[in-house]
Order: structure tokens, then C-alpha cells, then sequence
């Protein structure tokens, strides 16, 4: 198929996570390798409606390689849902004369970008989301500084943890996802994830807490999902009030949004500046209605159907090695 394109928006949407920024910058300037304009959506959805553009030339992407956030700024918009949102979002690429967009989030932001594509706009979505919760790749942009800003801060934890011979319930973001709790947890030698994918009772945490104790630990470390069945503050009300059968005190920590910030690793720089130019060389073969993702080091395309439709599972072998390596 002939590439038509001249002028391209490229956009950022939903939660920010680390690594949009690097993101942007590849789309622009490969864009800008093929002789093709590109234009910022300031805002994400929630602005783009009132379709405000700004011009982005090769120097307007200039140093923010390693600045976390969105330059472009973003949104979470209920009216991109509907069909008049939808409708006004067209009306205004149309009169910017764009000819086709790239849109960088998560799930409800590719739901929005497979959108337009039903309306015949050329759309390539590109995963953005620190929950690591979408089909058609290994790993989103986000996910890597996310889960080192949660390391980090076990690491810390722990070290205070061990002072005051405390148990630490680490609450970490991911929405229904257990991936950034699971995998700190492992990386950060936790003695147990509470996660949404693996079901647990609070006595089953009262255990855990419990046994580590008896084997003459002097922390105990649970890295609780925020989808959880319980949070991290309903389990620390639970073994507080065990206190004697735990033998530890309780503390809670809920990381929240600092894990959404910072300047993102090598990897999510990489992984950003690899898909961003996906997103344009699918462009330049013609492809829309897809989202560029790593799978096996690989970079490949996925309907946005299926990346929607789709759920993504966490690895259940992965799930019995945290429990194994606790011990
Ligand atoms: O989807 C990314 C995410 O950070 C989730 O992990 C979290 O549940 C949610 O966004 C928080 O959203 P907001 O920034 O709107 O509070």
C-alpha cells in the first residue's frame, strides 16, 4: 500500500507513566526523517476535542529523553467514549489536516483509538500504562521505572523494617493487575504478594507473618496489589489485631502516584524510542488499527481488538516461584 501521509498527531492519554516523553520524541523525529509534519494534541482526549495542536518540529522533542511525565500533558476523558466525542475529535484532525494519529496509553486510551480507526482514520496505538496490563506485549512503556521506584522503595522499607523488627504491607499501584506488586515482591526479597490473579484469605497473611517470624526474621515484607481483595491498610488492621500471634508490629506504606513519576531507566527509554518508531514505520506500510508492542524482544503488531479484548495473564509459574523463594 502507497503511503499518502504528510502530516501526522501524535498524543499521550490516560495515566502517564515514565518513558512517554522518550516516546514522543521517536515519533517526531522519525516522522521528521520522512519529510512529514507533526503535530502535539495538548491535553490527551479530554483536551483534544477542543483539538488543540501545537506544531512539534525536531527541537520542540529536544531534552526530554529523560524526563518522566508528559510533556504533551494527558487526560482521562469519559465524552472520547462517546460518539459525538468521538465525532468532534474527528472534525478537528480533519481541519488540522492530519492524516493520520498515533496514541500513546492504555487500555481505555486504545479503546478510544480503535474508535476513530472504525471511523476509517489511520490510528496506531502504542502501550503506555505502568500496569503492564495489556495483550500484545512483554512489557508497556512505564512498567520497568515503575517497578524500580517500587524496588527502591522495599529496599528502604526494609531496612527500617529490620530496625524496629516490623512487618511492612507495600501497597503499590496496577488497578486490577498484580504484575508491579508480584514482581517488586520478588525482586525486593518480599515475604509474600498479595495480588488480584491468586486468591488469599487475611488469616493466610497472618500466617506468613507469622512463620517468618518463628524463622528469626527480622522483617516481614508483603507487597500488596491496590486490586487486591484486601488493601494494604484492611490487612494491617487484621494482623494488628493478632498482634501477639504475628510477633511483629505493623506498619503500612502505599506508594501511590510516585510511582507514575521519575526519569525513566534504559530499558523504558529503549523499549519507548523502539516502539515510537514502529509507530511510524507501520504508518509509513500502510497498517492502522494496530498497536506496536515487544514480544520476545521482537517488535510487533497487534489488532487493537485483540489488545482490548484480550486480557494479558500473569505468568502463573511466576506466581509459585515468589512463594517458593519467600521462604
Ligand atoms: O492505570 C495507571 C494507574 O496508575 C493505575 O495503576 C491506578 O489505579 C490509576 O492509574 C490511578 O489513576 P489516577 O491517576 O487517575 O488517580
Amino acid at each position: 500500500m502507497s503511503c499518502r501521509i504528510r502530516k501526522i498527531a501524535v498524543m499521550t492519554s490516560g495515566g502517564d507513566g515514565p518513558g512517554f516523553n522518550p516516546c514522543i520524541r521517536a515519533v517526531v523525529r522519525m516522522a521528521i526523517n520522512y519529510d512529514w509534519e507533526v503535530l502535539g494534541v495538548k491535553g490527551g482526549y479530554g483536551v483534544w476535542i477542543n483539538g488543540e495542536f501545537i506544531p512539534l518540529p525536531g527541537r520542540a522533542v529536544g531534552g526530554i529523553i529523560s524526563r518522566g511525565g508528559t510533556f504533551l500533558g494527558t487526560a482521562r476523558s469519559a465524552e472520547f467514549m462517546t460518539k459525538k466525542g468521538q465525532m468532534e475529535a474527528l472534525r478537528n484532525l480533519n481541519e488540522a489536516e492530519v492524516d493520520a494519529l498515533v496514541v500513546i496509553g492504555g487500555d481505555g486510551s486504545l479503546r478510544g483509538a480503535m474508535a476513530l480507526e472504525a471511523s476509517g482514520f489511520p490510528v496506531i496505538g502504542l502501550p503506555g500504562t505502568i500496569d503492564n496490563d495489556l495483550y500484545g506485549t512483554d512489557m508497556a512503556i512505564g512498567v520497568d521505572t515503575a517497578l524500580n521506584t517500587a524496588l527502591q522503595a522495599i529496599d528502604k522499607i526494609k531496612d527500617t523494617a529490620s530496625s524496629h523488627q516490623r512487618a511492612f504491607l507495600v501497597e503499590m499501584m496496577g488497578r486490577n493487575s498484580g504484575y508491579l506488586a508480584l514482581m517488586a515482591g520478588i525482586a525486593g526479597g518480599a515475604e509474600m504478594a498479595c495480588i488480584p490473579e491468586v486468591e488469599f484469605e487475611l488469616e493466610d497473611v497472618a500466617r506468613e507473618v507469622q512463620d517468618a517470624y518463628v524463622r528469626g526474621k527480622t522483617h516481614c515484607i508483603i507487597s500488596v496489589a491496590e486490586g487486591a481483595r484486601y488493601n494494604a491498610n484492611a490487612i494491617a488492621a487484621y494482623l494488628s489485631e493478632s498482634k501477639e500471634e504475628t510477633g511483629f508490629s505493623v506498619r503500612v506504606t502505599i506508594l501511590g502516584h510516585i510511582q507514575r513519576g521519575g526519569s525513566p531507566t534504559a530499558f523504558d527509554r529503549l523499549l519507548a524510542t523502539r516502539l515510537g518508531a514502529a509507530a511510524v514505520e507501520a504508518l509509513r506500510q500502510g497498517k492502522s488499527g494496530v498497536m506496536m508492542g515487544l514480544v520476545g524482544n521482537v517488535v510487533k503488531a497487534t489488532s487493537l481488538e485483540e489488545v482490548t479484548t484480550r486480557g494479558k495473564k500473569l505468568d502463573p509459574a511466576i506466581c509459585e516461584l515468589a512463594a517458593v523463594l519467600a521462604k
